[in-house]
């Protein structure tokens, strides 16, 4: 019988160190901690030992129990690692995952070109809600209910008074009733019809402006909006001004662009004109500066209306404006 506890000590754990496999630990295990191993047979054989030293023995074989059972245990841990191999973990030798890129949407990429463009010829940011109130989006337009004008905007309602706004001109009224001329404001936002087709879904966005000031001409219409759209495409892309109908706004004018698809020899695009109608615009009509407490004597001023899909379907080249909304990132992703 091994009778000293330090010499079972320093065995045990050599051999422990030693073995490479789970097999040879457990064989290792059983030696030492079994039920005929090295340490029960010490325990067994206790009272060969002259009796002042039996307590101290027993105590000694315990706590080396104690320490075996630990020691086989992380033993047996680094060998699992081992095994397990570098797929359990992590492999620092695999190349990295790309963090995948986001981006704005190509709506917004324009709609902050055109509001960028605007606001370095002097224009404020004044945005409107997108839930109006009748008197905002029309009343205060110089379009009275039942007045057949309100039939060039197919509206959703939400109440009697309430609707989503069709366009963002409400914020005309809204800006011009809490601010004194001069006033220089876009107004970008979304707007909504019950419109479904090639060129129209039910949302869509838009980038109003307004200038009011003493001695505002459609001459500064003409300039303001000539500048824009010569930044916005190419300063080869020649603009007409064609007399149209907007109740809030006398005289008016729809803008045309030479066609940038064809540039003028006339295409699908153009429907064979050679110009494309981009936005709407006009001199203020004197009944909304009224509606806000103008004086119309005093005061004289443009507004227009651009439609950001259609400018980025122009400016892209994309034939139909639903792709924007399909939320494909195939599409997305281009832009
Ligand atoms: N609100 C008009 C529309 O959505 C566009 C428009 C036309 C806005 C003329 C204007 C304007 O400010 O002066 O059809």
């Amino acid at each position: 019988m091994k009778n000293n506890i330090a010499d079972i000590e320093k065995e045990a754990l050599d051999q422990i160190s030693a073995t490479d496999s789970k097999d040879a630990l457990e064989q290792v295990s059983i030696r030492f901690l079994g039920r005929k191993g090295v340490l029960t047979g010490f325990l067994r054989n206790i009272s060969s030992l002259p009796e002042d030293e039996r307590p101290a023995a027993g105590k000694n074989a315990n706590l080396l129990k104690i320490k075996l059972e630990k020691e086989i245990r992380t033993a047996e841990a680094d060998l699992s690692a081992r095994d397990a191999g570098p797929s359990a973990g992590i492999d620092v030798t695999l190349p990295g995952r790309p963090a995948v890129k986001g981006a704005l949407h190509p709506i917004t990429q324009v709609m902050d070109e055109i509001c960028g463009i605007f606001m370095r010829l002097g224009f404020d940011v004044a945005e409107g809600p997108e839930v109006e109130t009748d008197y905002y989006n029309f009343e205060a337009l110089n379009i009275p209910k039942y007045h057949p004008a309100r039939d060039m905007q197919d509206t959703f309602y939400v109440s009697d008074n309430i609707v989503l706004r069709t366009h963002t001109s409400g914020s005309q009224p809204r800006v011009m009733e809490k601010n004194e001329p001069p006033v220089r404001i876009i107004s970008p936002g979304k707007v909504f019809r019950c419109d479904s087709d090639l060129t129209h879904t039910p949302m869509f966005h838009q980038v109003e402006g307004l200038m009011v000031d003493k001695d505002i001409s459609f001459g500064d219409l003409k300039g303001v909006l000539t500048t824009f759209v010569h930044q916005f495409f190419d300063e080869e892309t020649s603009l007409r001004f064609r007399p149209s109908f907007f109740p809030f706004t006398e005289p008016s004018a729809e803008v045309d662009i030479r066609c940038v698809m064809c540039r003028g020899k006339g295409c699908r695009v153009c429907s064979k004109t050679g110009w494309l109608e981009v936005l709407g615009s006009g001199m203020v009509h004197p009944a909304v500066f009224e509606n806000v407490g103008y004086d119309t004597d005093k005061y004289t001023g443009f507004a227009f209306g651009i439609g950001i899909e259609r400018m980025a379907m122009l400016k892209y080249g994309i034939d139909d404006i639903r792709k924007y909304f399909e939320n494909d990132v195939r599409f997305l992703g281009q832009f």
